[in-house]
């Protein structure tokens, strides 16, 4: 695992703007995975600024995303269908039909994970999967106690993701209690995953991911089996990492 520890949530995003783009430079037809949720935000930002100014090309490009609420029509405000167009997709050149989100109307959840992992397939597989990780060290919607074989599949939301969600909605009670989520298996096929985190509420999670056992209790940790991980964390996040760990790259941003 590499990890970069940056000033800012801004400078994550740019750290991780630089591996998305250049990942894109080095192959047009790049496969990425993409997460919703706060933290990739500033990632995405960035990556729309070098679009707009260098002409960051994602006409090849093809997306599947992480996760979507169980029941939620991709037209409705709180849908991750609604969040990535918003914040990402209609700010790009990447094609529609290039673009992938489990469906979270499907009449059969296990079939549409099937389906979903059978379009990841016919793509190639993922190049860059681009993760968050929740307090209690999710990915997607990973939930502790996550089965590690596990590919697409119907998720129940644990309270504590219910809870942090629900600043995106009026009342927790709206927060869906089920997702449909790529599972650790399909994450951990990705070849390269950048997972980004920001904020102190976040640093236990990184601190489990990057120095505790590996273990399904914190579905992250995972990660330190996979052959290329690059951990991009502010310095709120990385609080509670030996100042000894190896590979650390602190920058020193003015
Ligand atoms: C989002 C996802 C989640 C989030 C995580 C962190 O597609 O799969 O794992 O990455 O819950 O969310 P934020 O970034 O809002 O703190």
């Amino acid at each position: 695992m590499r990890v970069i520890i940056t000033d800012s949530y801004e400078r994550m995003g740019l750290e991780a703007a630089n591996i998305v783009a250049g990942q894109i430079y080095l192959k047009p037809d790049s496969v990425l995975g993409l997460a919703t949720g706060s933290t990739p935000l500033s990632l995405y930002r960035r990556l729309i600024a070098v679009h707009e100014t260098v002409g960051l090309d994602f006409s090849s490009v093809t997306t599947f995303n992480l996760d979507e609420y169980i029941g939620m029509e991709p037209d409705s405000p709180h849908s991750y269908h609604y969040f990535m167009h918003e914040h990402f997709f209609d700010h790009i050149n990447i094609a529609p039909e290039n673009i992938h989100l489990p469906s979270g109307t499907a009449e059969d959840m296990a079939a549409e994970g099937r389906r979903y992992e059978d379009m990841i397939a016919k793509a190639g597989g993922i190049d860059l999967q681009v993760l968050g990780i929740g307090r209690n060290a999710h990915i997607g919607f990973n939930e502790p106690d996550v089965k590690f074989e596990a590919t697409t599949h119907k998720v129940a939301l644990d309270e504590e993701t219910i809870k942090a969600n629900a600043r995106f909605f009026d009342r927790e009670e709206d927060v869906p209690r089920y997702a449909i989520s790529m599972g650790i298996k399909t994450i951990m096929l990705a070849r390269r995953v950048i997972l980004l985190a920001s904020g102190a509420a976040k640093a236990e999670a990184v601190s489990k991911t990057l120095c505790g056992s590996v273990t399904p209790k914190a579905p992250a940790s995972i990660l330190q089996l996979h052959q290329d991980v690059t951990i991009i964390l502010d310095k709120e996040a990385a609080a509670l990492l030996p100042k000894e760990i190896y590979g650390v790259r602190i920058d020193n941003y003015g």
